[in-house]
């Protein structure tokens, strides 16, 4: 229905833009036979899909409008937009022809066309059709399996298909890795192997996941292995300019693309707008004639005697090999790298794992500077070389996870009930102040990270890859000079603005935060990083005169609490008036979205990025009520004072998993706690820990517990709802989805961190893509109920 606008819209705004009149020099052809043979660009000739989404024809190379390839494009995309899908790597000029032969060969200016001129055995199918879905058909050979750089919808990646970038330097192969073309040197691969795209822009991967954060549009889309080297999907916004737009990207750092530099030069990212990169030598290399981009070499030839120079968040490969060793000392990893001739530099963790890696060879390689470099490089240099690093700024070790906990003893279990509680509400007061005392712990841990990294860069603006640099100026008049106040957090006061380009912007003016400029930075970049529909986007940040100010999309609808919690609202002053009851799949897709969220932060980010603090006031509600998870990221940010008092203020232990206060570590499964009871919460309508002593009798005070026992031992399903839409539950239409809801969230529940499902399989049991087995009751993990 809307496509149908959308369509027809793209269809006027292409007539406006090339004024093609329905003349007669335009020849449209359904599938091109030797009747018609041969085909010359000056013909003016194009063949179109059934469906007209696609034209394939002679199309000018942009910059010489006198060559041409044979090409697939989108019909409704203006030609100033990059409509193209699909080309020959043969260029012909206007004299050039695509021709069929009486034997049935298809020619492109007298040379077989790709490697489609035989396909055709029997005269009868001697045509070249475009089928709908932009898929070019010669006989047995087609276009969808012979790919150029670009995948699109219904485009699978049927065996042995293979992109390259249209520069030639890159290759995407084995469906998941991308390479350097001319060595073969991997710098990234997806987290599974890609499958396919679907009509509604989903890639899907081999295992239970998929990219693209705007799937569900109905809209052209595109995957491109790009001439940087990077891969892209992209969605067409003809509301937004006419424009690709793009919707994941797999490398968020440029300069982990191989090849960006020559042999021992180091790739730095450059300014905030645009995703560059430029390349400088380590101290003791100078550039080679062409610059830094074709290498750098010694200044001085090692000799006997050498040092090492320390580069900080640089990190390297050679053209030989790579010898990690446990070393159990910095000097031991010293030493093993200065009595190897071959050993250029090593790197070294300062964590105290002996994380010592040898970089034996002739060259250092692929060098790349990123704040997510977990290790010190050390270049070897000769002795008489005294220049100092120019990478300077690491302090102390990069930490991207969840603040560590520290180890209690466990309480002693104790059968009598009354003494069983008092030990868990002193258990729960302990579990603030050990919080506190934990995150006190990881802010020395971390302190001063990485100050001054910038300066003998002589990067005094920083380097970015992602989010935009704003300055306070900007920041004061997207506020207007901070008027509109729209929340107060644990983090600091939220703002609402609107930027010169209409965006309007939530502006979080953080409190009490730690570090430099360029450890704020590093901290962003990685927020920034994270795309998901169900993710609030960050959009920059502002770091000045002491100012640490982050500016978020601007999510209208606020917090999931505020819709949930109206019987023992805690905010009697909320003046925003009364919000509408979520009905049942209402509640049933802002825990799917949720899910889905959490699974990517975990799963596709590496485990970078623990949420740590999930409840329904980090949970905001977007247009449709689409949920956004805010605030994740940014425990690290936080100062120490701050996370005390938070944690106070807060009162929320009922979110934190048990393995907050045991010896366990802190794993991503304490999300999958949290998630549970947000779950829980949204069936119910009930804060976790605000049950009131007339519902339950006290020793069922643990709520996941006596949720069980009414949904599966009492079988009385109605008693755990929310009352407000209590009267709107239809056990026909309901009890599969509250169901599923309950079942997961007792799954997410359990004690041991090790029987909770990962974020990834909590997604599929509330899709219903899993069966799930029966839960065991939760409990409190030292209650011990066999
Ligand atoms: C093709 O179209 C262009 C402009 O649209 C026109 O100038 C040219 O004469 C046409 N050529 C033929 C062969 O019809
Ligand atoms: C070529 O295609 C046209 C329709 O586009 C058809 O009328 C004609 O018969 C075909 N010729 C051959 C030789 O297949
Ligand atoms: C292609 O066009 C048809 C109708 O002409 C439309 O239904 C379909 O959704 C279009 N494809 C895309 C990807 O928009
Ligand atoms: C077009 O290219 C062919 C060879 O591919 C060449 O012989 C011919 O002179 C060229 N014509 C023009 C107009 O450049
Ligand atoms: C097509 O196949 C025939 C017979 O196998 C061969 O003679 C001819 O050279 C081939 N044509 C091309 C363009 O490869
Ligand atoms: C396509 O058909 C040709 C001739 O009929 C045959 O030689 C070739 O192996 C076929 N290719 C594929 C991929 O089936
Ligand atoms: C090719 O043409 C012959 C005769 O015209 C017909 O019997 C045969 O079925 C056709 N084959 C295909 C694949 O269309
Ligand atoms: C890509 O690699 C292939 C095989 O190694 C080589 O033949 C080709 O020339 C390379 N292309 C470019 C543009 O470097
Ligand atoms: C391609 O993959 C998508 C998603 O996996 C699937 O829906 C579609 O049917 C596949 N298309 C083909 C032609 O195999
Ligand atoms: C990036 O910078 C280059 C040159 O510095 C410029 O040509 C290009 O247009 C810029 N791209 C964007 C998106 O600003
Ligand atoms: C490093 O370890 C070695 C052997 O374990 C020891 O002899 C040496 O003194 C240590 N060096 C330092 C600086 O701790
Ligand atoms: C260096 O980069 C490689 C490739 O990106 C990565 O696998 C490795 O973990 C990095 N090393 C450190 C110490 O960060």
């Amino acid at each position: 229905m809307a496509l149908g606008t959308t369509s027809s819209f793209f269809f006027v705004t292409f007539l406006f833009l090339f004024n093609l009149p329905p003349s007669l020099s335009q020849e449209q052809l359904t599938s091109f036979n030797i009747s018609h043979s041969p085909w010359h660009p000056s013909q003016n000739r194009t063949l179109l899909s059934p469906d007209k989404n696609f034209t394939a024809g002679f199309f000018p190379l942009p910059n010489s409008p006198n060559l041409f390839t044979f090409s697939i494009w989108y019909s409704q995309i203006p030609k100033t937009a990059n409509p193209l899908v699909w080309s020959t790597t043969t260029q012909v000029n206007s004299s050039g022809s695509l021709q069929i032969t009486p034997k049935g060969e298809l020619f492109l200016n007298g040379s077989p066309f790709q490697d489609a001129a035989n396909a055709s055995s029997t005269s009868n199918s001697t045509q070249l059709v475009l089928h709908d879905g932009g898929n070019l058909v010669f006989g047995n050979w087609t276009s969808f399996k012979n790919p150029t750089n670009t995948i699109l919808p219904n485009q699978n990646f049927s065996t042995g298909i293979e992109l390259r970038s249209s520069n030639g330097k890159f290759k995407f192969i084995k469906y998941q890795f991308l390479v350097l073309n001319s060595t073969d040197d991997q710098y990234y691969n997806t987290p599974n192997p890609l499958v396919g795209m679907d009509d509604q822009g989903k890639m899907t991967m081999s295992v239970n996941s998929f990219l693209t954060s705007d799937y569900g549009d109905p809209r052209f889309r595109k995957l491109v292995l790009d001439d940087d080297g990077n891969l892209r999907i992209y969605s067409f916004y003809p509301e937004q300019q006419n424009q690709w737009v793009e919707v994941w990207k797999g490398l968020w750092e440029m300069c982990k693309v191989k090849g960006k530099c020559g042999s021992n030069a180091i790739c730095v990212p450059t300014d905030d707008l645009n995703i560059s990169t430029y390349c400088v030598c380590p101290s003791g290399f100078s550039p080679n004639k062409g610059g830094a981009e074709e290498g750098c070499t010694r200044k001085i030839l090692l000799s006997q005697h050498t040092h090492f120079v320390r580069l900080d968040y640089v990190n390297y490969t050679t053209d030989g090999t790579m010898n990690q060793i446990t070393a159990d000392n910095f000097t031991i990893c010293e030493s093993n790298c200065s009595t190897d001739k071959t050993c250029q530099g090593f790197q070294f963790k300062y964590d105290g794992t002996g994380y010592c890696v040898l970089l034996r060879g002739t060259e250092l390689r692929y060098g790349f500077w990123s704040p997510g470099t977990e290790a010190a490089l050390f270049v070897k240099v000769d002795q008489s070389e005294s220049t100092g690093s120019n990478f300077i700024g690491m302090t102390e070790v990069m930490q991207t996870t969840c603040p560590v906990n520290i180890s209690l003893p466990l309480p002693p279990k104790d059968s009598n009930t009354t003494a069983r509680n008092i030990a868990i509400i002193c258990t729960l007061f302990a579990t603030e102040l050990i919080a506190g005392v934990a995150f006190f712990w990881s802010f020395l841990k971390r302190y001063i990270k990485y100050r001054d990294m910038a300066t003998t860069l002589g990067l005094e603006l920083l380097p970015a890859g992602g989010p935009k640099r704003f300055t306070y100026a900007e920041i004061k008049a997207a506020t207007n000079d901070f008027s509109n106040l729209i929340g107060k957090g644990g983090f600091g006061d939220v703002y609402k603005g609107e930027l010169p380009d209409h965006r309007v912007v939530a502006v979080k003016c953080l409190k009490n935060v730690t570090g430099g400029d360029a450890e704020f930075w590093a901290e962003v970049t990685i927020i920034a990083r994270m795309h998901h529909l169900n993710l609030v986007r960050l959009w920059g940040f502002c770091a000045e005169k002491g100012q640490r100010i982050l500016v978020y999309e601007h999510i209208p609808g606020g917090s999931l609490d505020k819709y949930l919690f109206r019987v023992n609202s805690r905010n009697p002053k909320d003046q925003s008036g009364p919000r509408p009851v979520l009905d049942w799949s209402m509640r049933y897709r802002i825990a799917l979205g949720v899910a889905r969220a959490i699974a990517y932060l975990h799963e596709e980010c590496l485990e970078w990025v623990l949420h740590c603090d999930i409840k329904p006031e980090n949970i905001l509600l977007g247009d449709d009520f689409c949920p956004k998870i805010s605030d994740f990221g940014l425990a690290k940010l936080r100062k120490k004072e701050d996370m005390v008092t938070m944690s106070r203020r807060r009162g929320t232990p009922g979110y934190m998993a048990p393995e907050w206060i045991t010896a366990d570590p802190i794993t991503s499964k304490a999300d999958v706690y949290s998630f549970g009871m947000v779950l829980l919460e949204l069936v119910s309508g009930i804060r976790n820990f605000e049950i009131q002593d007339s519902v339950v009798r006290s020793e069922e005070w643990y709520f996941p517990g006596w949720a069980f026992d009414k949904m599966f031992k009492e079988m009385r399903v109605e008693e755990i709802l929310d009352g407000q839409i209590r009267e709107a539950y239809d056990s026909r239409a309901h009890f599969d989805m509250v169901n599923r809801m309950v079942k997961t969230a007792m799954w997410c529940l359990q004690d041991r961190p090790e029987l909770r499902p990962t974020m990834g399989k909590v997604a599929k049991l509330l899709e219903g893509t899993v069966e799930i087995t029966e839960p065991k009751k939760p409990t409190v993990f030292f209650l011990g109920e066999e």
